[in-house]
């Protein structure tokens, strides 16, 4: 286990984001932050009182300021406003943007050597306000969504087959929006390639109801978005941090040259460890899947062009 994670944002992402930390035992300690006084304060005693019942040694703790995050090794920012039905993520722009913004002045001081995991919505452009307002090094920016996106991708197909989700292997990449791009070349079954188990037919059905999973969700709750898979993945992401697992996950990171696109955060497959992004691996696309990156990219780039930092 590593010494600190903080959660930053004590809803429903955030906070159940917390309680599966402490329960993989990731961190000593775990710190939920949030401006809302009382809110994490009262989640993290709750949690800590369940220590316990399952038996973790992780001690959680909620505060409304930064003090108590001092020296984090790892952030997990879930801070900011979630979407309504009808609502995409970039609706929800410049709001959270002036929410990351000020959440990473506070990080950059208190927790400099900090690995930021980025949930906040849309994305792809809340993890660049977050690497722009701290000067981190992009080995240390991640954003999630491909993880959850994959394992949305992940749970359709295992249904359609009948078959275990743990024998389902795919990858989703690009912006975490209609635009991303579930690549059927990589998707297998224990290596069986998905095409020889499912008709196109059945494959598109479940890459469109993939690509608004979120919207699917959204639409049931109400009031916000999803938070249980969106949660398990930015703890798988930690997970790997923590354990120096070198696992291969979909996702947000700050291209350099990587398929030939440059200034802007995306998502491809990276290797993850200590460090944080270890390496981003860049395999081959089919001509279908390069055209649905680069549109996807260009999806990521309007937005980014318009916040306001
Ligand atoms: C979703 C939100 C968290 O995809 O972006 O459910």
């Amino acid at each position: 286990m590593v010494n600190k994670i903080t959660v930053v944002g004590a809803g429903n992402v955030g906070a159940t984001a917390a309680q599966r930390i402490a329960e993989k035992e990731l961190a000593r300690t775990v710190v939920l932050v949030d401006i809302q006084e009382g809110i994490p304060q009262g989640k993290a005693l709750d949690q800590w009182q369940s220590a316990p019942i399952e038996g973790f040694d992780s001690r959680v703790i909620g505060t409304n300021g930064y003090d108590e995050t001092k020296d984090s090794d790892i952030i997990v920012i879930t801070a900011g406003i979630a979407r309504k039905p009808g609502m995409s993520r970039d609706d929800l722009l410049n709001t959270n943007a002036g929410i990351v913004k000020q959440v990473s002045e506070q990080i950059k001081s208190t927790s400099p050597n900090a690995i930021l995991i980025v949930v906040s919505n849309p994305l792809d452009v809340m993890s660049y306000v977050a690497m722009k307002v701290t000067g981190f090094p992009r080995e240390r920016v991640l954003g999630m969504a491909g993880v959850l996106d994959t394992a949305r991708y992940r749970a359709f197909l295992a249904e359609a087959l009948d078959v275990s989700v743990r024998d389902i292997q795919a990858m989703v990449l690009g912006g975490h929006g209609d635009t991303m791009v579930p690549l059927i070349s990589y998707t297998s079954v224990s290596g069986i390639p998905i095409t020889q188990l499912l008709s196109k037919e059945k494959l598109d059905a479940i890459v469109d109801r993939t690509r608004t999973g979120g919207a699917e969700i959204v639409k049931f709750l109400k009031t916000g978005s999803a938070y249980y898979a969106p949660s398990a993945a930015a703890v798988q992401m930690c997970e790997a941090i923590v354990h120096d697992q070198r696992r291969i996950l979909p996702c947000a990171a700050w291209l350099t040259g990587e398929y030939g696109m440059n200034g802007l955060f995306l998502g491809v497959p990276c290797k993850l460890g200590r460090r944080g992004l270890e390496q981003i691996i860049e395999v081959e696309l089919t001509n279908g899947e390069r055209e649905a990156l680069t549109k996807s990219a260009d999806a990521v780039r309007e937005p980014m062009a318009a916040v306001k930092l």
